[in-house]
Formats: C-alpha cells, structure tokens, sequence
C-alpha cells in the first residue's frame, strides 16, 4: 500500500512565530518520516484579505520559507512548494466551484467570524458582501488538500470547518463524476492555541509575538515586557500564577516544564520575583530557537538556495497534482 499523504499550509502574511511553530508546524517536523508530505505556502490564501499589501507577498513567501526549513522540514522528505507555482491548484478551484453551493459557504462557522474579524460582515445575511475570493476561500483549500488526494491535513481547531467542507465536495465530485478523491480528514493539533505576550491572541498588530526568527537579545525584551499576575505588583506581594492566569506562568508550563511547581510554589511564597522568573523563561525559549536560528543563518547564507528549495517542491508538487487532474477531466468528460 502506498504510504498516506498529508497536505500542509500556511498564509504567508508574517514571518512565522512561537504560534505556529507550537501549533503546527512542529508537529509536521514531527511526522514527515512516515507520511508523503506536502507542505504549502498558501500566497492565493493570503491575498483574499491582504491584497491591499500584495507588494509585501514576495518577502514573507520567502521568509516562511526559511522558517519551514529552518524549523526542521526536511526539502529531501517533504515537498515545500508556492501554492501559486502550482496552477493546477486554480483550475481544480474553479471547477470545484461549478459544483459548490453557495449556501455551503455561507453557512462555514471560520469564515463568518473571519468577515466578523476583519469589520467586513456583521452577520450571515452580510456575507453576500465580500469579496467573491473571500468567500470561495474554503473551495480553494479543497482544491490544495484534494488535487493532492491528502488522506490528512494538521490542522487547529479553527480549520475544522474547511476541512468538512473539503470533504463534501470530494463527496459530491465523486457521486457525480465517479471516484477520483478520498474524503481527507483533519489531524488536530494537540496544544491549546498560545497565547501572545499580552495573554490576547497572537496577532501582527498587536505586535504580541514571538518571531522564530529573534535574536536571544530580543526575546528577553518582549518577555520582559510581559503581563504577570495582575495582583502581584512588588515582589513582597504573594502571587497565584495558574489562578490568575499569569501569562509568563503559560509558558513556562510549554517551555519550562520541570521547573513549573516549583516556580508556582516561589511565586506563591515570594521567594521568586517575576524579574527573575521572566529571565528563566527567556533563556528557555532563546534555548529552543537556537537550532532554528542556526538553521536560518546557514540558508541565509546561501544565494538562492531557498529558491531551489522551492523550485523543485513546486516540480514535484506539480507532477502529483497533474496527475490528478488528468484525472479529474477524464472522469467528468472534458475536452
Ligand atoms: N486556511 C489555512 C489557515 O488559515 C491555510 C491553508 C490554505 C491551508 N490552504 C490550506 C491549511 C490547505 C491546510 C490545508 O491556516
Ligand atoms: Fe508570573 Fe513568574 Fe511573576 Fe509568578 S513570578 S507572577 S509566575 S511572572
């Protein structure tokens, strides 16, 4: 039996953070021996709410790139492509949207509180007002994960959605045409979303994040500028870290482990200032970047190599996908 594949992706709209390599991209390191992987830097994706700021596509494509690399996926074990070098990955859309009603992509839980995010859609019946490409964005995420007939995709929580509707399209593709797609399945990420700095979600403009690619120096600055236990202002005031929900407290429960009840019980005895604690937590974190910015350091030093990377990813994406798609036409009969 051929080994089962898994298709993998990510918006180029920022460098990549602690965030993503936690939730995600950690764990497609972590199964890249035993799957056929194909890892995606979705650019179509990001321009159906960053088109205004296409002009910085280029650089992040590049730059998560690197983190991919840098952050242990292998170019030997996995296929790391541009979904748009991939064209196939358009035409699929398209004809998968011949056979999507409308109604399933309103009705999509992501996308309506997605339009709520961004202040473009209030409510359901508002979702006829977005961009047509917005709204197709779970069609074209089908089209990703099915040209590649993924048996899994890693994915958060928030993804669930997409990828149901993924497997309902396959579904109808097949009871009309005949079967050509397995239905994929999401392969839920185990942590808990981190949070940022600000104990908010993680988010570009509240400049709460962790990059993979900061230097120790950096690190210890943002951290240092972290929240603690709202009701521990000096030292000599007693805190209570997992009550209260000190966001330095979370992640040293990711990051520190081994040290956590102790840290808890010197916090609640104030034996252990929060200065003290946050120069802890930074030297772990800077602990686990270091490989990754060493990784980064030898790609940058490379000309071109991260752009062979992709080009042959694409090549090899390619052929997968062609495939399919010969497929595809064959069974619904087209020229
Ligand atoms: N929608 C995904 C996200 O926002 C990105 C993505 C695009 C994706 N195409 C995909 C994820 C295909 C998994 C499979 O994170
Ligand atoms: Fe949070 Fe650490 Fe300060 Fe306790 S000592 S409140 S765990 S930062």
């Amino acid at each position: 039996m051929p080994r089962q594949s898994i298709l993998s992706g990510m918006r180029p709209t920022d460098r990549l953070h602690l965030g993503n390599y936690e939730g995600a991209l950690k764990n497609w390191v972590a199964v890249q021996d035993e799957f056929e992987m194909f890892s995606m830097i979705a650019d179509w994706h990001a321009l159906t709410t960053a088109y205004e700021k296409s002009g910085e596509m280029r650089k992040f494509v590049r730059e998560v790139a690197i983190d991919y690399v840098s952050a242990g996926l292998s170019p030997e074990k996995c296929a790391i492509f541009v979904q748009s070098d991939v064209k196939e990955h358009a035409e699929l859309n398209l004809l998968f949207s011949m056979i999507t009603p409308t109604p399933w992509l309103i009705r999509n839980p992501t996308l309506k509180e997605q339009a709520r995010d961004l202040g473009l859609a209030e409510d359901e019946s508002d979702l006829v007002k977005i961009n047509f490409g917005l709204l197709g964005y779970p069609v074209l995420q089908a089209a990703d994960i099915l040209i590649y007939k993924a048996n899994y995709v890693p994915v958060g929580e928030d993804q669930v959605p997409h990828v149901e509707l993924s497997r309902e399209i396959a579904r109808r593709f097949n009871h009309l045409y005949g079967e050509v797609f397995p239905e994929p399945k999401a392969k839920l990420t185990k942590i808990a979303r981190l949070p940022g700095l600000d104990g908010k979600k993680m988010s570009k403009s509240l400049g709460n994040i962790i990059y993979l690619s900061d230097e120790p120096e950096t690190v210890g600055q943002k951290i240092g500028t972290m929240f603690t236990d709202p009701k521990r202002m000096r030292k000599s005031d007693p805190g209570d870290p997992k009550q209260r929900g000190c966001p330095v407290f979370l992640y040293q429960e990711l990051y520190n482990k081994a040290e956590c009840a102790r840290i808890e019980a010197d916090c609640k005895s104030t034996a252990l200032g929060c200065v003290a604690c946050k120069k802890m937590l930074s030297a772990k974190i800077a602990e686990t970047l270091a490989p990754i910015r060493e990784k980064r350091a030898e790609i940058e030093s490379k000309p071109g190599y991260i752009e062979s990377v992709l080009e042959d990813g694409a090549a090899r994406a390619r052929k997968t996908a062609q495939k399919t798609m010969a497929e595809v036409k064959e069974h619904m009969g087209l020229w």
